[in-house]
């Protein structure tokens, strides 16, 4: 594999040798940096990188690719530790009828919301639901994003479950993104086990955990912790059923109520626990005294209108926070990293600076990559992305709504 070199680059970003795998507290407002920087890259990794000052001399680095990035900013790619990105078709008209005054919960019950994306699931092959997951993808790389966590979840029936996690499986074999899986079994009671709600938790414990791990489907497993979706006990129960298979836990939680879901991850070491609107202090409290990751999603919040997750609190009680899309066509049409970072400037009072720790380092242990990915240092993946011209790191997030990436490698190659 061919050597590379990005010479005069403007600020290389997030630059790490401590060790540190996690970003908490007031250590999130700083982002070490290098000022008129290169960096080597072989065979897919970072191989070296210092200020052009002490450049050395490059005459023996053969089959050598330079890059000129004057102006121009590197930043590790970003790390979306939670989407569902493999879905059927759409769903507007939920938008819309939620411009006329429904309310999630309201388009739930007709029948709407995961039901409606498990209806269109259930009837889409294998191979469709590749070629729809395929351009999501591609448009998240253009975007700076190089790791991606995705959700199963829209099948609730072991075939259908499973279908979907194969699918993630094929995507993650031809995809030059990192990803990760994780089984959601568990997101929403189907329509015929809506007053059986056991015959489908007996379900997911004894035949779809067992295969997902059986075919090594997936390294994690989720629950919707939710009034009308999974208690804080059945949370408990499925978290601790998948464990045993090896399956490390996540939760959705607190995204529309105080349903517990902090507590039950916590409780059970989940790496993450992923929303956290309904977030109070007994919440902190327990995070401080965890190893779980918090992980705000702010596109959901923005798109159906939930009131903002406390972050400033968090940090400032000396929390870490990564912040990740929820790419899914119920809540979060989108896996655009750079707009969720300048949603959680905006309306939460991160700084940028907070905002780009969360969504690389913070956001690549949320997904259980912080060795690999997250940060420039020695030794780990080349997932890097160049920005076009910009003034300061703070530009990406105050540029809301364009594009500011211009170049990115993924394993040290050029896909964009
Ligand atoms: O993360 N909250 C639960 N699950 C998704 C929404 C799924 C959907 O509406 O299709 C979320 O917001
Ligand atoms: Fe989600």
């Amino acid at each position: 594999m061919q050597k590379i070199l990005i010479k005069n680059i403007k600020k290389l970003v997030q630059v790490r040798e401590d060790g540190a795998f996690v970003v908490k507290g007031k250590e999130m407002d700083s982002l070490p940096c290098i000022s008129d920087a290169w960096l080597a890259i072989d065979n897919g990794i970072i191989a070296d990188y210092g200020t052009m000052a002490d450049f050395p001399g490059i005459a023996d680095w053969k089959d050598l690719q330079v890059i000129d990035a004057a102006e121009k900013m590197v930043f590790p790619c970003w790390v979306d530790s939670h989407t569902h990105i493999v879905y059927a078709g759409s769903r507007e008209q939920e938008f819309t009828d939620r411009i006329r005054g429904l309310s999630y919960e309201e388009i739930a019950q007709r029948g709407g919301g995961i039901l409606n994306s498990v209806k269109k699931l259930q009837n889409a092959s294998e191979e469709e639901l590749i070629q729809q997951a395929l351009p999501r993808l591609q448009e998240m790389i253009q975007q700076g994003t190089g790791a991606v966590e995705i959700k199963s979840g829209y099948g609730l029936s072991l075939e259908s479950e499973l279908k979907m996690l194969r699918v993630i499986k094929k995507i993650k074999e031809h995809s030059p993104l990192t990803i990760k899986a994780t089984f959601l079994g568990a997101h929403a009671f189907p329509q015929e086990y809506k007053h059986n709600k056991r015959a489908y938790m007996d379900i997911i414990i004894n035949e779809m955990i067992p295969m997902v791990a059986q075919e090594k489907l997936a390294e994690f497993i989720d629950v919707f912790c939710e009034q009308n979706y999974f208690s804080f006990d059945e949370t408990i129960t499925i978290l601790e059923a998948g464990k045993k298979y090896g399956l490390i836990p996540k939760v959705h939680a607190q995204q529309m109520s105080h349903s517990g879901g902090v507590e039950a991850g916590t409780r059970c070491g989940a790496i993450s626990v992923d929303h956290l609107e309904y977030v109070n202090e007994a919440d902190i409290q327990l995070l401080l005294a965890s190893k779980t990751m918090p992980v705000i999603l702010p596109g959901a919040a923005y798109f159906i209108g939930l009131p903002n997750p406390p972050a400033r609190n968090m940090i400032d009680a000396g929390l870490p926070l990564a912040i990740s899309s929820d790419y899914n066509p119920g809540t979060s049409p989108t896996g655009n990293m750079n707009l969720m970072q300048s949603i959680a400037c905006i309306q939460y009072k991160i700084t940028p600076n907070e905002a780009i720790n969360a969504a690389t380092l913070n956001s690549a242990y949320a997904m259980n990559v912080e060795k690999e990915l997250g940060s420039i240092s020695i030794g780990k993946k080349a997932n890097i992305l160049i920005t076009k011209k910009i003034p300061s790191s703070d530009f990406i997030a105050y540029a809301f709504g364009s594009n500011m990436i211009e170049s990115v490698f993924l394993n040290g190659t050029l896909v964009k």
